[in-house]
């Protein structure tokens, strides 16, 4: 056996967004850039998801200056980005050209590899951001979007892996943000995955469950050849597993592994006083840190049960918790089974709701989910059945088309729009991503007398 078995750190991006809301700046990661890129790990997460939004609005640092620093102490190791397709960093459709220029721009600062996933999997979402990838010279792994469901099944995965195979993916990643995957299918998945593609596989979970560490193993046994880790000091819990205990014992099972565990010792040492400052600070909520098996109970991940007990306290109908959870699969089949993550975990969790609250199912709609039906969001796994679909919009017609296909170009009128403060075509995407944060961001840093103060800490936790 003994094959070999890379790394990608998190601690950088998913690690901290995990554990500490994506609070970390970048001086916190200064002193550990260059140890970082010669402990032998295949790659460092370090932007994308929640990163840029979190340096505008909180850090008041520029994500794109961010980037270029870690790439300049970073000069060996693959840097990587987590990438929600034709959303960007967002929860909404952008239009190609604000798709293109921004993944340019991502590989011209610095970026090698970029993780592209969509919500509902639907790979039409994927192919301007890995066109424009592969345009400008950069790696592309395509992220399938793991959830359980009846119609999730193996086969399922394995041929959305294929498809991503033929769009241009450079590796496969399994990417299960709820920590769900458990290693029974987490072997079954990557064994058939291996079968059908000739791609790299890299797994990517939570250890929200208390289940990551053997389902890497297993995963690993069935041919995973990349595993996504955290150093210590921000590892488990909601975060992934620990990098140098996995190091380690993959290693001592006869693995090939390039990771200095004496390094990594050494880089774990700063952060285990960054993290104690977080805790002091209470920038870290202990019970993030917390085993939530309740998520392999009810199939349901661990954010959307607790979004769901505290709406339903706020409305004080908290007894009506039990008859919400079982509403919760019922509105998920009516909708094409979407997969349970952000935002559609959030929008079937409401829709539940509402429909136990109201006496009435769907007599009550958001429009989130009027838009869903309508087919803004992508194709859901199965076609929603007509009669749910009368229910929520009526005799209106979806759309069938790839749903940016809609949307004009939208970077010219932005450029005029942020041209008072914009010094870089960098800036001006800052703005078209998150305008009002942007726009605070880049007013203070040109203007002495902008009077929009950094926002204040406020803590709440997205994972992704
Ligand atoms: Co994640």
């Amino acid at each position: 056996m003994a094959n070999k078995i890379q790394f990608m750190e998190t601690i950088l991006r998913d690690g901290q967004q995990s554990q500490i809301a994506t609070r970390m700046p970048i001086d916190d990661m200064l002193p550990m850039l260059e140890d970082l890129d010669a402990a032998g790990y295949y790659a460092l997460e370090v932007w994308g998801g929640a990163t840029f939004d979190s340096c505008l609005r909180y850090l008041n640092e520029d994500p794109w200056e961010r980037l270029r620093t870690i790439r300049a102490h970073v000069k060996n190791t693959k840097l990587q980005m987590l990438l929600r397709g034709q959303n960007l960093l967002g929860y909404r459709n952008y239009a190609d050209d604000i798709v293109r220029a921004f993944v340019k721009k991502s590989i011209e600062n610095g970026i090698d590899v970029l993780r592209i996933f969509d919500a509902l999997n639907d790979t039409r979402n994927l192919t301007t951001s890995i066109k424009a990838a592969k345009d400008a010279g950069g790696e592309v792994q395509a992220a399938i979007c793991y959830t359980t469901s009846d119609v999730h099944t193996i086969r399922y995965f394995v041929s959305l892996a294929t498809e991503m195979e033929r769009a241009g993916a450079d590796s496969i990643a399994i990417k299960d943000m709820a920590g769900v995957l458990t290693p029974d299918v987490a072997y079954d998945l990557v064994r058939e995955i291996k079968q059908a593609c000739d791609l790299p596989i890299q797994l990517h979970t939570h250890g929200t469950a208390g289940i990551a560490q053997m389902t890497y193993l297993k995963a690993i046994e069935a041919g995973a050849d990349i595993i996504d880790t955290c150093l210590s000091p921000f590892a488990e819990g909601t975060s992934q597993p620990a990098t140098e205990s996995m190091a380690i014992s993959l290693s001592r099972m006869g693995y090939e592994i390039d990771l200095d565990v004496d390094k990594l010792d050494h880089i774990a040492e700063h952060f285990a006083h960054v993290r104690d400052r977080f805790i002091a600070e209470g920038g870290l909520n202990p019970k993030v840190l917390e085993v939530e098996p309740k998520a392999l109970l009810y199939k349901v991940p661990g954010g959307m049960l607790s979004n769901l007990i505290s709406n339903l306290e706020e409305l004080g109908a908290s007894d009506r918790y039990n008859e919400v959870l079982a509403e919760v699969p019922r509105v998920r089949a009516d909708l094409g089974y979407p997969p349970l993550v952000t935002p559609l975990s959030q929008m079937v969790g409401t829709q539940a709701l509402m429909n136990v609250l109201s006496g009435e199912r769907y007599s009550v709609v958001p429009k989130e989910i009027k838009d869903y039906v309508r087919g803004m969001y992508g194709r859901p796994p199965v076609k929603i059945r007509h009669e749910i679909q009368e229910l929520i919009i009526g005799e209106e017609k979806p759309i069938t088309c790839r749903p940016a296909d809609l949307i004009l170009p939208q970077l010219g009128e932005l450029r005029k729009e942020i041209a008072c403060y914009a010094r870089s075509e960098e800036d001006v995407l800052s703005y078209a991503l998150f305008p009002e944060q942007a726009r605070d961001f880049l007013g203070r840093r040109e203007d002495p007398f902008y009077d929009v103060p950094v926002q204040e800490v406020e803590v709440s936790i997205d994972v992704a």
